[in-house]
């Protein structure tokens, strides 16, 4: 298995603000041995961590995460609206980010959200930034919603990607095919057995998103699901 059988979700949302290095550290902390984090970019083509189009419903500032430019990222509080503790939290850089999984030694599944920024432009900062850091390729997994994007992406690197999809479409043998993909990741509550059973039967990982009950944990583990993120750092066994 790739992955863990619990992966901190957006850093670990249920305990820390999401997409944020004061998560990330968490995580580590609690034990978890790899997180999931959403990757965008700001309108001057910064490369950050972070999940919605909007700043309002993780941030201390209204509008567009596009409209923002790589200096304006420090004057903006992303902990703050999550608790107290954790005000002054920033928008992190991927490159900040990845030097930090790094050396708390965790693993990172690295989502790819495109949210009307250019694909090309995300797909190679991200190719480029995974190089600067030096960050083990076994460590890393790519994967986005954006099909394209992760077209994009298996055609211009050799890291790991995983296929991300709303619901399992009836092409997604052949879309997983086509991108060299080690994993299937689906929602858990859009998932059924016989769905784990076609997907595992082809030799991929399958991991669902997002679990906060440990019964479904369990549950979805005794299926054949590798492994699910979760907000929360639920035991691992
Ligand atoms: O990558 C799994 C999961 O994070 C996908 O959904 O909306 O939480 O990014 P979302
Ligand atoms: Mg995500």
């Amino acid at each position: 298995m790739r992955m863990s059988r619990i992966i901190g979700h957006r850093g670990l949302a249920g305990e820390a603000p999401e997409n944020t290095l004061a998560g990330i550290r968490l995580a580590a902390e609690y034990g978890l041995k790899w997180v999931e984090v959403d990757v965008t970019l700001l309108g001057d083509g910064t490369t950050v961590l972070f999940h919605d189009r909007r700043l309002n419903r993780t941030t201390n500032k209204n509008g567009r995460l596009q409209s923002l430019t790589c200096s304006e990222l420090e004057t903006i509080d992303a902990g703050s609206w999550f608790s107290e503790q954790f005000s002054g939290e920033k928008i992190p850089q991927l490159g900040a980010a990845l030097k930090l999984i790094k050396e708390l030694g965790l693993g990172v599944n690295l989502e790819l959200k495109t949210n009307g920024c250019s694909e090309p432009k995300l797909v190679e900062t991200v190719v480029k930034t995974i190089a600067e850091v030096e960050f083990l390729k076994d460590r890393l997994l790519v994967s986005s919603f954006n099909y394209r994007a992760l077209v994009r992406f298996s055609d211009c690197s050799d890291i790991q990607v995983g296929c991300l999809f709303e619901r399992l479409p009836v092409n997604w043998h052949k879309k997983a095919l086509r991108v060299n993909a080690v994993s299937i990741h689906l929602s858990s509550k859009r998932t059924s057995k016989r769905q784990i059973s076609r997907v595992k039967s082809k030799g991929y990982e399958l991991y669902c998103h997002t679990v906060n009950s440990l019964t479904v944990a369990r549950q979805l583990i005794d299926d054949g699901v590798d492994g699910v993120f979760s907000d929360y750092p639920l035991p691992d066994d």
